[in-house]
Order: C-alpha cells, then sequence, then structure tokens
C-alpha cells in the first residue's frame, strides 16, 4: 500500500515574495526526480498558480470543468457536497486550479466558520490522496483559515524577502504559528541579491548556517524575472540559479525533516547556471589596444624620466595614475570573462 502524501504548506507574511513561482517549480524538480507530487491552488482571488498553468494549458477559454478550490468553497454556485477534485496535468505534476476560468468572478470570502471546517475536510481528503507529497500554495498574510492550514499540514515553509518589511512580516506570520498547534514552519529567503557567483552563493548560505528556521536563500534571478510569462519562461526555469537554490533548500529542509527524497544537484552544472556578468565596456581587440597603448606609455615613460633624466618629478604621479586607469578595464575583463563569453554561456542554458 502507498503511503500517505507529505503535505506541505506554502506561506508568506507579504504577497508577492515567490510562492507560487516556488510551489510550481519545487513540484516540477520533485517530480523529475521521480516523486509523484499534487499542487493546490489555496489562493482563489489572486490564483497565481493556476494562472501558470493557464498560460502553459493550448485551450485557452475553460481551465477544468470538475471542482475547483473555488467551488469547494462555495465561492461561485453555492456550497458543494462533493469530495471530487479537478487534477489537470502541469507538466510533470497534477494541480487542483483555484478556479475553472481565468478571469472568474467570485463570492467575497468569508474565513470564519464553515471554511473553517471545509479546510479541515479538504485536507482530509489530500491525505487520502495517492501522491507523494502535496504542495499547498496558500494565499500571503494571516487570517485564521492560513493558520488552520498549517496546523492541518505536515510542515510549512514560509517564503520571505530579504528586507526589512519582509522579515518583519515573516516574523508576525511565524508569531502567529508559533502560538497555534503548526507543526513545523521554516524560512526560505527569495530573490537575494547580489548573488551573481557561487562564491556569492556560499557566502550567503554561510549566514544562515545558525539559523536553524532558515533553510535556505534563493539568488534573485533576472534571467528568470525577465522571461516570467513567457513561452520559454517554463523551458529555462527549471535550470536555473533560481531552481538550484530552490533545490538546496530543499535538500536541507528533507535533513532535518528526515524526508528521503533529495534532489540531486549534479543536474545544475555549475558552468551553466553561474554565468559571470561582465561589465567591460569594449570589445577583446579594443582592450588588447588599450593596452599595448598602456605599455608603451609605461616603457616611454620608464625610458626618458627614469633611465635618461634619471629622476620622478612629482607631476609625474599623475602620468603613472593615468596609466593605471587605463589598466583597469584590461584587468577587470581578464577577471570577469568577456561580453562574448557570457552571452555563449547565457544562450547555452
Ligand atoms: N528568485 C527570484 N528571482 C527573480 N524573480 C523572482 C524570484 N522569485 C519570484 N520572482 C518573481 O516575483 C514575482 C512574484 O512571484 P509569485 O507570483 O510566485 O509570488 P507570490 O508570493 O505567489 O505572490 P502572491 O502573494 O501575490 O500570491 C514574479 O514575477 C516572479 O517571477
Ligand atoms: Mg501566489
Amino acid at each position: 500500500m502507498k503511503k500517505k502524501p507529505v503535505l506541505i504548506n506554502v506561506v508568506s507574511g507579504k504577497g508577492g515574495t515567490g510562492k507560487s513561482l516556488l510551489v510550481a517549480i519545487l513540484g516540477r524538480i520533485l517530480a523529475q526526480e521521480g516523486s509523484s507530487i499534487l499542487l493546490v491552488d489555496l489562493d482563489p482571488f489572486v490564483r497565481g498558480l493556476t494562472h501558470f498553468f493557464y498560460l502553459y494549458k493550448k485551450e485557452r477559454r475553460r481551465i477544468t470543468d470538475k471542482q475547483t478550490i473555488a467551488d469547494f468553497f462555495g465561492l461561485t454556485r453555492g456550497e458543494s457536497k462533493s469530495m471530487e477534485f479537478a487534477r489537470e496535468r502541469f507538466f510533470e505534476v497534477d494541480l487542483i486550479p483555484a478556479v475553472s476560468k481565468i478571469e472568474e468572478h467570485l463570492e467575497y470570502m468569508d474565513t470564519t466558520g464553515s471554511s473553517k471546517e471545509r479546510t479541515k475536510e479538504l485536507f482530509t481528503s489530500l491525505r487520502d490522496m495517492k501522491y507523494d507529497f502535496v504542495i499547498i500554495d496558500n494565499r500571503a498574510g494571516i487570517d485564521d483559515m492560513i493558520i488552520r492550514c498549517c496546523e492541518l499540514s505536515d510542515l510549512s515553509l514560509s517564503v520571505s524577502e530579504a528586507d526589512p518589511v519582509a522579515r518583519s512580516t515573516n516574523d508576525n506570520l511565524l508569531r502567529h504559528l508559533r502560538d497555534s498547534n503548526t507543526a513545523k514552519v521554516y524560512t526560505i529567503m527569495n530573490k537575494v541579491r547580489y548573488v551573481k557567483t557561487l562564491r556569492d552563493y556560499r557566502e550567503s548560505m554561510e549566514e544562515i548556517r545558525a539559523d536553524y528556521d532558515i533553510v535556505g536563500k534563493i539568488p534573485f534571478d533576472v534571467d528568470l524575472f525577465e522571461s516570467f510569462g513567457k513561452p520559454e519562461f517554463w523551458n529555462e526555469a527549471n535550470s536555473t540559479r533560481y531552481a538550484y537554490g530552490i533545490s538546496e533548500a530543499w535538500n536541507k529542509l528533507a535533513h532535518r525533516e528526515e524526508i528521503p527524497t533529495v534532489i540531486d544537484l549534479k543536474r545544475f552544472p555549475e558552468s551553466r547556471i553561474w554565468p559571470v556578468k561582465s561589465s567591460t565596456f569594449a570589445s577583446r581587440i579594443d582592450r588588447m589596444l588599450i593596452a599595448t597603448g598602456a605599455l608603451f606609455i609605461t616603457a616611454y615613460f620608464i625610458v626618458d624620466r627614469i633611465m635618461i633624466r634619471g629622476g620622478i618629478h612629482w607631476l609625474d604621479l599623475l602620468l603613472i595614475y593615468a596609466v593605471g586607469l587605463l589598466f583597469v578595464p584590461f584587468i577587470r575583463s581578464f577577471v570577469m570573462g568577456s561580453d562574448k563569453e557570457f552571452s555563449e554561456r547565457k544562450n547555452s542554458r
């Protein structure tokens, strides 16, 4: 008999931290590594996860004819009694969508009273489904229903950002969850800036060593951000720095929770996911010309001022300084690689 699924609830203290994207990409990577995955869009008003599915699906008019989360909570046509849910195939994973049409207008959602009971019924039903992991994309913020979902899940993942506002809203959420019956809550810091190389990433991960609750830091990935919503997005998203950050965080979480499923990090070759952006302004030939010019000036200076005239005047320091400046772009491009190398590496992703 198949084991019951692990229920993972994804929350955040404030909106827009990256929950839906994390749910989608983590779900896909775990499925590619051999797990069976169900994603649940429990955010019927924003419906970010369902939006991803909507963009992926060829047939645009209707997302599903079966019961959605909005139907289940009575936000469309009165409370439903059915425990059968739509399960749409989204790449390698199944998804219970939030709504049946992306533009569907919903009734105001009362998060107290009967919806708390419904939440319990939903989670009981999810627990009986035959998956390894059920990952729930919850709403941002704090309310009764979100806390209830955390209590009913095996573990919760709070997605925060590194800025003071996101950190403080995350702390608020964690305080509320600590006062509840929530089992375990881990934080993932998303959109971490100034992480361009593997070294930057490692240094940033060092900072969380002592913090038991933070399981990972995911770099702000400008390439991912720029291709968000475009057709090529989903082909590239699984092999980005972003996906690598999620995978490493998952492995840490799995280690702490004694979950045997780990993601093989060899799927992220270093040279492909850590392109070093060059900030050079000239081509390789231009840089050679600059360097040769600087070398000739230096040679002239050494022969004329030191060997022939036999001494350096204080004004000569200006010349030394200017020659030094000429070398800077050359040295920088030598250390960081050329634009062409960067774009080649980027194109190979
Ligand atoms: N690490 C990252 N690097 C770059 N962009 C990111 C990263 N993580 C998320 N984003 C971008 O942030 C935006 C918000 O993401 P997403 O919709 O997943 O957030 P959310 O927390 O689900 O929002 P909401 O609270 O509205 O449901 C998207 O444009 C997404 O591409
Ligand atoms: Mg969302």
